[in-house]
């Protein structure tokens, strides 16, 4: 793995353009244009992908890796309406045919990972799902409910110490199931004040078994949680999403520098295949010096990047790919507007989660250049 890291670092020292090939531990992307992970709200009722996600990931499929839409490993890892699980039979066949889909177009994809934890709303899950979360305190963001409008989340219950290894258990189950169905690896989702996050951070978990407290035990979730997934499917097809400072869903962590600073170290020796920083500001520190600081595996750096930002970013060989999200959303082919020069097009932010009616509406109806 060691060997497999030295050689990511050599890429991004030398042949760096955006569009050169890049090694993220066992993942060849054919170009350093990585789409960003989005929920879209457009999965079946039994939570399993569609056929029009189906077609919506194939026409983004010419981005180096394509991350999903985060994705619940069980049903009470879902928080919001209409997001896909990786869970159920149904689900592992659906997800086989986006992997089928994005493989055909010369594409890469991994699974986000995905437990939202407390940040949950009762109308959104199945009547039998929990909400659980490190500590009994309720997430105080509201959350969209079924109709689009924010509701209260639903008061969490405080895990037991001998539940977590199931929770654990659960992510790695879906690790499984995701490359079962052809998916190229996971993406953990440590960020937005969801359930990994909720233990990273000091105000949300107040445990006072090995799992809180100290830095050293609120990191101790995520560093488990990540060993067993590389345990589960290789190092090399694991990353994870860190952003560090976010407010979120109620986040207020004492010292984000510290927190993940450590985190950084403990996995650091793993060999996993990236992390994925959302790169907001971040008092003190800028939050890609300290991943540099403290991490010597591939990083994907995200966040409100243009073609330039990403290609200087690149090319001082700070990250080894880069992020987009928005951009991605109006414009299915981004890696070749971005080749040609060509203009985006700007995306409509009321069909983000919801085609009023007709699911396609602003999600595949984004037509490539000349189409
Ligand atoms: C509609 C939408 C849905 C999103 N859903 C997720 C998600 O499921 N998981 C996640 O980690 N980030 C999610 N994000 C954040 C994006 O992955 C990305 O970090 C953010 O849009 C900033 O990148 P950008 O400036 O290139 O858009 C979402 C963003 C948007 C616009």
């Amino acid at each position: 793995m060691a060997d497999v890291e030295r050689e990511t670092r050599a890429n991004a020292a030398g042949e760096s353009d955006i569009f050169s090939p890049v090694r993220l531990g066992a993942l060849d992307l054919a170009n350093r244009i990585v789409m960003a992970p989005m929920t879209r709200d457009r999965a079946g009722p039994e939570d399993e992908p569609t056929p029009i996600m189906v077609d919506y990931y194939r026409q983004r499929a010419s981005a180096g890796l394509i991350v999903t839409e985060g994705t619940q490993p069980s049903p009470a890892g879902k928080g919001y309406w209409r997001t896909p699980g990786i869970h159920s039979e149904a689900q592992v066949e659906g997800w086989r045919a986006v992997a089928d889909a994005v493989h055909g177009g010369g594409g890469r994809i991994v699974m986000q990972l995905m437990h939202t934890g407390r940040a949950s709303v009762r109308a959104n899950k199945h009547p039998d799902a929990e909400t659980i979360a490190p500590s009994a305190i309720l997430c105080p963001d509201k959350i969209p409910g079924p109709d689009g409008v924010p509701q209260e989340t639903e008061m969490p219950r405080a895990l037991e110490t001998g539940e977590i290894a199931g929770v654990i258990g659960e992510y790695v189950t879906a690790a499984r199931n995701a490359r079962r169905a052809g998916i190229d690896g996971v993406e953990l989702h440590c960020a937005s004040g969801y359930l990994p996050m909720q233990f990273l951070s000091s105000n949300s978990n107040q445990r006072n078994d090995r799992y809180g407290g100290s830095v050293e035990n609120r990191i101790r979730f995520v560093v488990e949680t990540l060993e067993a997934l590389a345990a589960a499917i290789g190092p090399g097809r694991v990353g994870f999403r860190i952003c560090p400072g976010v407010t979120l869903n109620g986040m207020a962590d004492a010292d984000p520098h510290e927190t993940y600073a450590a985190l950084l170290k403990a996995v650091d020796g793993l060999g996993l295949a990236y992390v994925h920083l959302i790169h907001i500001p971040l008092p003190g520190q800028d939050a890609l010096e300290l991943v540099r600081a403290n991490w010597s595996g591939p990083v994907i750096e995200n966040c409100g990047l243009t073609l330039e930002k990403a290609r200087a970013v690149l090319a001082e060989g700070k990250a080894d790919a880069v992020s987009f999200g928005y951009a991605f959303i109006a414009n299915p082919d981004l890696v070749e507007r971005f080749r040609t020069g060509a203009a985006l097009a700007k995306a409509d932010r009321k069909s983000f989660y919801t085609g009023d009616g007709d699911d396609r509406r602003g999600y595949t109806d984004y037509p490539a250049l000349g189409v």
